[in-house]
């Protein structure tokens, strides 16, 4: 090698060093709180930009997934083993996967998880609405035409397989009292969760709403963020939209019954939506959906009315039994009267389950994320979109698109930049499908 090449050579290992090592320093960290489908489809695109590395926190016990995931057999306790709940894939929240009308990405990531078997598509006239008309007994059936999914081996497979490859800290609640500080100096924030420091990140993303994110945000200096994260919890909004953030209390009750129950009898689809029940809104079978091995059981859950959640509402963490007791029997009348049977089911377990903040009744109309340029802190979730799972994987893919193209001016929070839209669907439906 000659003195010039060897020069040249030279220069040319320094020069790839210098780029090399100056990529590495402009990668910059975001933590998401929340890992639901919004926060896994931000964290998903962000993680395959060369600009971020994501860290998601979620409070989830076992595995992320928010509103949209399923118990399953593996999740039993020593106390709750021999139960025949614990021994399937329950569905307990997000039912139906549908895709809405110019959704293009989430069609082709529909049909990526049709693909790779993360989810299946209701057969033919499985899936119903049901209306029932009190006053005449008469009731009737009407198959949903539009294409329609569910989560094979349960709902939680889609979270599954938004955070392959995903840095996921599981069972890490971060404090709304003291959860996220400010750095005004280098304008960082740290993020803690049971007093222990978990790192300081070059962004931060709110990706959960509720009581929450409005008060973990409430102290910081993004005050325009804050001010559309305050929340209302109500059973109805005005159709002009209202002026804050609302969501309906939702009551999920999971039982079991005999096979050759008579509601196994008069019911032959998979799934339906009940319309014209003050109770009731939907109803599915776990066992027809992901089946189990002992066949002579079969396993259903009920969803309740806005109404209802309202009327009933207890402490979700803790429902008092004589509360839980009311519930369940109000909610299997219902259900016995809607199918006209004429003995009362025999249950032989149960589970139920109160959804506080369950499902938005308006949205933020804008960019479907929100942004604040000043503080670093942007905010995604299904309240931004619709009230959805489609609605959450669009507006957390829409801030990673906005983020990998480079951060200019704040998006949603200042005047005129969006404003709260009444959503017909989830008014309807009990469930924010569309
Ligand atoms: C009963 C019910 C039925 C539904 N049915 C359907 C349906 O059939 N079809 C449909 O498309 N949609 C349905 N939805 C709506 C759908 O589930 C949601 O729109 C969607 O899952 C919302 O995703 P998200 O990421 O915005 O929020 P979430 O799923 O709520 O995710 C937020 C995550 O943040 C975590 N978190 C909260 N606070 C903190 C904290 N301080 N620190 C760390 N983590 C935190 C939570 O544990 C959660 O995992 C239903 C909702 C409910 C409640
Ligand atoms: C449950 O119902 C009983 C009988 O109707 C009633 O007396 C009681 O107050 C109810 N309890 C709750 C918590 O709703």
């Amino acid at each position: 090698m000659n003195w010039l090449s060897a020069r040249i050579t030279f220069f040319i290992i320094v020069f790839t060093i210098a780029i090399l090592s100056s990529c590495a320093n402009s990668m910059q960290s975001v933590a998401i709180i929340g890992g639901g489908i919004s926060g896994l489809s931000c964290a998903q695109f962000l993680r395959t930009s060369s600009k971020y590395v994501p860290t998601v926190f979620d409070t989830g016990r076992l595995r992320p997934g928010g509103r949209c995931s399923a118990r399953l057999p593996t999740d039993a306790t020593a106390d709750t083993k021999d139960g025949i709940l614990s021994s399937c894939v329950v569905d307990h929240a997000t039912q139906v996967i549908r895709v809405p009308e110019g959704f293009t990405e989430f069609r082709a990531q529909v049909n990526e998880w049709v693909g790779g078997e993360v989810l299946a598509q209701f057969p033919p006239n499985s899936l119903s609405t049901l209306t029932a008309n009190s006053n005449s007994n008469s009731k009737t059936h009407q198959p949903i035409e539009a294409e329609a999914y569910y989560g094979v081996g349960g709902m939680n497979a889609l979270p599954a397989s938004l955070s392959s490859g995903l840095n996921v800290v599981q069972d890490c609640w971060v404090s709304p009292s003291n959860g996220v500080k400010f750095n005004k100096r280098d304008g960082k924030w740290t993020v803690k969760a049971k007093g222990e420091n978990l790192g300081t990140f070059d962004k931060l993303i709110i990706a959960h709403n509720g009581k929450c994110a409005d008060r973990l945000m409430s102290k910081t200096p993004s005050k325009k963020l804050h001010k559309l994260l305050r929340v209302n919890f109500a059973d109805r909004v005005s159709k002009e939209g209202g002026k804050r953030m609302t969501l309906k209390s939702i009551y999920s009750l999971t039982f079991v019954v005999g096979k050759g129950s008579e509601l196994s009898e008069k019911f032959n689809g998979v799934a339906c939506y009940i319309k014209g029940d003050k109770n009731l809104k939907f109803l599915s079978s776990n066992t027809r959906k992901h089946g189990r091995e002992d066949d002579e059981k079969e396993v259903w859950t009920v969803l309740s009315s806005a109404q209802f959640g309202k009327k009933f509402k207890g402490p979700q963490e803790n429902l008092p039994e004589d509360l839980a007791r009311n519930v369940t029997s109000l909610l299997m009348g219902s259900l016995e009267e809607v199918f006209g049977l004429e003995r009362k089911l025999e249950v032989e377990e149960q589970k139920l389950q109160l959804w506080g903040a369950g499902v938005p009744l308006n949205t933020w109309s804008g960019e479907g994320f929100l942004y604040d340029a000043e503080n670093n802190v942007g905010c995604v979730g299904d309240w931004l979109v619709e009230p959805s799972v489609a609605g959450a994987w669009e507006s957390g893919r829409r801030l990673a698109a906005f983020l990998e193209v480079g951060t200019e001016g704040n998006v949603g929070i200042d005047d005129g930049q969006g404003e709260w839209k009444f959503n017909e669907g989830a008014n309807d439906n009990g469930i924010g499908d569309v």
